[in-house]
């Protein structure tokens, strides 16, 4: 017997603007609205979003302090500027930064004296957290539905994530226009992001039947709307497709985990976070199929025929290459097909971005088809500077 819990959070979608969503914001009297440094503020939303919590006559306060790869430190910072004003809930806006800058500033605000790395090292599970509103605006995390959150300890040098109950969003308000801004390397670099975590769950050793249909879902979507996403940013219709296939892969990931993709991406970005998180992702995603696949065969069938790759009477040899083609073809589409080496990591890194594969991504190399040793983790690593 297997027990399943699905996502504990409210989906609200359909919405046109942050306008329908005003019933949520009934029970709550102060509002912390945490986003990024940049992309709000120079986006019309930020305007409109202004307006809509001053028509609400309750109190807010705006924190833009948000940057991708957020650190723990960052969490501190946000939970200094945010303490006076004691929030009653968070309203996060913006993409999985943000997201999970909230969720761990929301249990930093009800346990201000633990250290938020406690959690993320599994020594302490958090019992409470203030409800945090998630309003994504990239399409990619699965963090606006999931109870998982990632951060970056920059004295340790690693990128992890914790996986609590308490980190589920009390609601996540899908309104696509809130996606029609993002540029096309937001774009491409988040929706491949969907994507991986669609394939990871897929394949991972702890999925199942539900995770496999959602996951599945989400790559068809994802292969049909990328490409007119990518090409034309302001159709509506698209950026909603894509927010619902970065809903089922955070849905996915959050029951079978994420894998191999994410186990050797984290580090990367830990070392050098100048790196986005998509663009890692999108410089193994080859590599990493190419070296599970044969230990994953069925599953890896069941990737490729949600990609539109016919598997029906042809090998397992000609699928893999099919898959291996149509996947340098997107990434060079989407101009993200670059090396390592070509954003600054160099030959003598690789040594130390294997060994933080195998001494901290274990949860995720264990979800993995398979589990390579620190010798092949440096192989990918090589083929791939
Ligand atoms: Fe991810």
């Amino acid at each position: 017997m297997k027990y399943l819990s699905l996502t504990k959070t409210n989906l609200i979608f359909g919405l046109k603007g942050i306008e329908d969503s005003v019933g949520v914001f009934d029970n709550f009297r102060k509002i912390v609205i945490l986003t990024g440094k940049t992309h709000l503020k120079v986006s019309e939303n930020y305007e409109r979003i202004f307006k809509f919590f001053s028509s609400l006559g309750k109190e807010f306060l705006f924190v833009s302090e948000v940057t991708p790869n957020p650190t723990t430190d960052l969490v501190d910072k946000c939970f200094e500027l945010t303490k006076d004003f004691e929030p009653d809930v968070i309203v996060a806006i913006g993409g999985g930064s943000v997201i999970d800058t909230a969720k761990l500033l929301s249990v930093k605000i009800v346990y201000p004296n633990i250290e938020v790395w406690e959690y993320v090292e599994g020594f302490r599970i958090a019992e409470k957290s203030i409800p945090v509103i998630s309003i994504p605006t990239t399409s990619g995390t699965g963090s606006e539905v999931n109870r998982i959150a990632v951060i970056t300890n920059t004295k340790k040098i690693q990128k992890r994530s914790v996986k609590m109950d308490v980190l589920y969003p009390y609601f996540s308000l899908l309104i696509p226009s809130m996606t029609l801004t993002l540029n096309k390397f937001l774009t491409s670099t988040t929706a491949i992001d969907a994507l991986s975590h669609a394939i990871e769950s897929l394949v991972s050793r702890k999925s199942t039947f539900i995770t496999q249909a959602l996951a599945e879902k989400s790559i068809k979507i994802i292969i049909e709307n990328i490409f007119r996403a990518y090409n034309d940013g302001s159709n509506l219709e698209v950026r909603e497709n894509l927010q619902y296939a970065s809903v089922l892969s955070g849905i996915a990931i959050d029951i079978s985990g994420v894998g191999l993709m994410h186990a050797l991406e984290h580090p990367i970005t830990a070392r050098f976070p100048h790196i986005s998180h998509g663009q890692g992702l999108a410089i193994l995603i080859k590599k990493v199929i190419e070296h599970s696949f044969m230990f994953s065969v069925e599953k890896y069938r069941i990737v490729a025929e949600a990609m539109g790759i016919r598997t029906r009477g042809n090998s397992d040899f000609s699928i893999l290459h099919s898959m291996l083609d149509a996947f340098e073809y997107l990434i060079s589409y989407l101009n993200l097909n670059k090396k390592l080496s070509d954003l600054g990591v160099e030959k003598s890194d690789i040594k130390y971005l294997a060994d933080d594969v195998v001494s901290y991504m274990t949860t995720s190399l264990q979800n993995s088809p398979y589990t390579p040793t620190k010798d092949s983790i440096e192989k990918i690593y090589r083929e791939i500077l």
